[in-house]
């Protein structure tokens, strides 16, 4: 089934452009990771993952009319050559929902998210598109609609069209518009997440193909499913209950299942550097010392740390340059 099909069925009788569609998204870090497809072509996982958004650290997009018929894309300022990878991406999603109207577009899309901190952008960059697209196009598409067609773009960007914490459902029908995510109705007010850069060069291979790697040549792969769904049900004890240590275990022993995962592949695939390593040692080291400190990391070399409100200062005096997020932040 091609995305256009399953869009299609969505969308309004005629598409008539508003002046401006604007829009901020913010970036996520899973807890229950998503490592898997099902289905390349749209997105659908093998697993449900849960994750936490970053609260104002994420994309802001805008789509205007663009002053000369031609597609223009706009990232932090610069505009990206027409037939780049991302300048593409980001025209053909937009091409899924615009129909038969021949008006073309300007996007400008800014990530505040920093540099220094090695996140990925993909995420907020497609909720965000998404939630544009919606206003400019005045779609009215329902919550769990802006997710599931985000999630065609990257599948993270499922869950960043919420706050808080967010629970992607995998689903199980073949068109995946029961695979979207939805926010989970609590909050967790002293909880912190420490970004830790260990580097920021650009990954050798991304998240879409290290994972398809890992799914077609690991066995280790066939446990994964299995560890994801455990670790789920712990971490929905872990928010109700606000049981951190269950929270942080859980969290940092899935993203090490994952990485298991990916070792395990051929060519194998190892993203960490002895700067990550190097640091894991030093978060059991801390652990050890009676500090409830905890990481996660994604398909590359920097870690994410989980700690709570009370231990900030410990983890500054211990790294540094740790640039730390409040995802529930009131203001
Ligand atoms: C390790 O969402 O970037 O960060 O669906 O191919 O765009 P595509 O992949 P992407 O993968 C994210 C993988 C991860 C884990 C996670 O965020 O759940």
């Amino acid at each position: 089934m091609r995305k256009e099909d399953v869009v299609k069925g969505y969308l309004p009788a005629t598409i008539v452009a508003g002046e401006r569609g604007e829009a901020f998204a913010p970036s996520n870090i899973a807890l229950c990771k998503y490592w898997g497809k099902r289905n390349r072509e749209l997105n659908l996982p093998i697993n449900a993952s849960l994750s936490v958004s970053l609260a104002h650290l994420g994309s802001k997009t805008c789509i205007t009319e663009s002053p000369d018929g031609v597609d223009r894309v706009i990232l932090n300022g610069e505009e990206q050559a027409g037939d780049s990878k991302f300048a593409r991406k980001v025209v053909d999603f937009i091409s899924l929902f615009r129909g038969d109207l021949k008006q073309a577009v300007q996007v400008e899309t800014e990530n505040n998210i920093p540099t220094a901190a090695g996140l990925a952008s993909s995420a907020s960059g497609f909720a965000a598109l998404m939630l544009a697209v919606d206003h400019f196009y005045d779609l009215k598409l329902a919550p769990q609609h802006l997710s599931a067609f985000a999630r065609m773009g990257s599948g993270s960007a499922s869950r960043s069209i919420f706050n808080g914490f967010v629970e992607w459902q995998m689903g199980n029908r073949e068109d995946g518009m029961d695979s979207f995510a939805v926010p989970l109705d609590r909050d967790w007010a002293d909880l912190r997440i420490g970004l830790v850069k260990v580097a920021t060069a650009e990954k050798k291979v991304d998240s879409r193909a290290g994972m398809q790697r890992t799914v077609e040549s690991a066995h280790l792969y066939q446990s994964w499913p299995l560890q994801a769904a455990a670790d789920l049900e712990k971490l929905h004890i872990a928010i109700e209950q606000q049981d951190f240590m269950l929270l942080g275990e859980t969290a940092e022993q899935n993203a090490l299942s994952m990485h298991a995962t990916m070792i395990a592949s051929w060519p194998p695939l190892l993203y960490w550097q002895p700067e990550s390593v190097a640091a894991m040692h030093k978060i059991w080291d801390l652990r050890a010392q009676g500090l409830q400190v905890y990481f996660t990391m994604d398909a590359g070399p920097n870690l994410k740390l989980l700690f709570l409100e009370q231990d900030s200062a410990d983890l500054i005096s211990a790294f540094p340059e740790l640039e730390i997020v409040t995802p529930f932040a009131t203001t």
